[in-house]
């Protein structure tokens, strides 16, 4: 059976730089407080209106494509993972397939917020061990500056997130010392609105009382609603220390889950590749594992946390700065909203 190699990497972030200093004119925050919390110094918001989270995704592939050697029109399957597609539906991953003038080609979307990009992943290492396809397009893009809240009552969440891309191409190879050893995938739903849009859906409060004011209408009208925006129900919410308390659990875990599986330990690791999810969080991680500095890569402090995308960027850019060469032990790990959490093994 083969096993799957990155064979190009590509990321894309936007010009536009936005400081913490820049937040404090729309809410009352500052630089002090978000980077003692969450190491964030800056991240890139998208131009309002000429890039989206496809369009991102699309640059970050174009560079992964070419880097791989081959041509949009050699892929075989595209997996797009985010939780800000350009549109409720259909998903991002078939304007990507016309934009860069594909074949009829399968493009699924994953919906798996912060673990996106290592689900993402793993369902494209499947297809490539299984022999179904030989040049998978994988992107985790990310276009948050469009549904944030930018007011104080919000300021726990807006503050974490940026915008950006990154974008690989998946091959098989023989060589049984390079490329995906493992991924692992895990879920506990019962943390399902820690992290969370509720709105627009079609919940109706049957989980959780509270979560939207829609319409009294029998039926239809009641996606959306006045109240429902008034009371900033149609933006993310997040219990922050929860969030944390568990990440600090699951990360160490499934790390360790993907190193047991194929007999490494931790100082075998060349680089971890966390999700950029707080510099907070990825610090704990590493102590709990006893990391040193050089094996942690982390840039949140320049981006932010751009969710489906932050794995792969900091992927790119740590291989792009010459921390990760052909053999190395890379692992990848990631926890987010769903709670969802999942890790990926590698040798580059
Ligand atoms: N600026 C200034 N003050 C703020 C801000 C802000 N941006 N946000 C919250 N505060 C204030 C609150 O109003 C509160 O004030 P009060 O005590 O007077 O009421 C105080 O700071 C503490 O608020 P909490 O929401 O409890 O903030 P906390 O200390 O937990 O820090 C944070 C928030 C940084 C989000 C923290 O909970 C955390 O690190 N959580 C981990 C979750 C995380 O990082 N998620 C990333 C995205 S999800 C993911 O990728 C997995």
């Amino acid at each position: 059976m083969p096993r799957s190699i990155i064979a190009g990497i590509g990321m894309y972030v936007p010009e536009h730089v936005f400081t913490n200093n820049d937040l404090t004119k729309y809410m009352d925050t500052s630089d002090e407080w978000i980077q003692e919390r969450t190491g964030i110094k800056e991240r890139r918001f998208a131009h309002r209106t000429q890039e989206t989270t496809a369009t991102m995704g699309i640059e970050a592939a174009k560079i992964a494509i070419e880097r791989a050697g081959i041509m949009p029109q050699d892929i075989d399957f595209i997996v797009f993972a985010t939780l800000s597609p350009d549109y409720y539906f259909p998903g991002c991953g078939v304007i990507v397939q016309r934009e860069l003038n594909m074949p009829e080609i399968g493009a699924l979307d994953v919906r798996n917020q912060c673990s996106g990009f290592v689900y993402a992943l793993s369902v494209a290492d499947q297809f490539i061990r299984s022999g179904t396809y030989k040049n998978i397009l994988v992107i985790g893009s990310e276009k948050h500056s469009f549904g944030l809240d930018f007011n104080t009552r919000s300021r726990n969440v807006s503050v974490i997130f940026g915008d950006g891309a990154g974008a690989i191409v998946l091959q098989p190879t023989e060589d049984e010392n390079r490329g995906i050893c493992s991924t692992h995938l895990h879920s506990d739903g019962r943390s399902a609105e820690m992290l969370a849009m509720y709105n627009p859906g079609t919940h109706a409060n049957h989980w959780q009382e509270g979560l939207a004011d829609f319409d009294d209408a029998e039926i239809g009208d009641m996606f959306e609603s006045h109240a429902m925006i008034d009371k900033v129900q149609n933006h993310p919410f997040m219990d922050g220390p929860e969030v944390f308390k568990k990440a600090v659990v699951k990360f160490p875990e499934v790390i360790m889950e993907a190193l047991d599986k194929n007999g490494y330990a931790p100082q075998d690791i060349k680089l971890l590749i966390p999700h950029q999810a707080n510099l907070r969080i990825s610090q704990f991680v590493q102590q709990k594992l006893k990391l040193d500095d050089g094996q942690v890569y982390n840039n949140i402090q320049k981006y932010g946390n751009t969710t489906a995308a932050s794995i792969p960027i900091a992927l790119c850019e740590a291989w792009q700065e010459g921390k990760i060469q052909k053999g190395d032990l890379v692992c990848l790990a990631a926890f987010g909203s769903g709670f969802t959490w999942a890790s990926a093994l590698l040798k580059w």
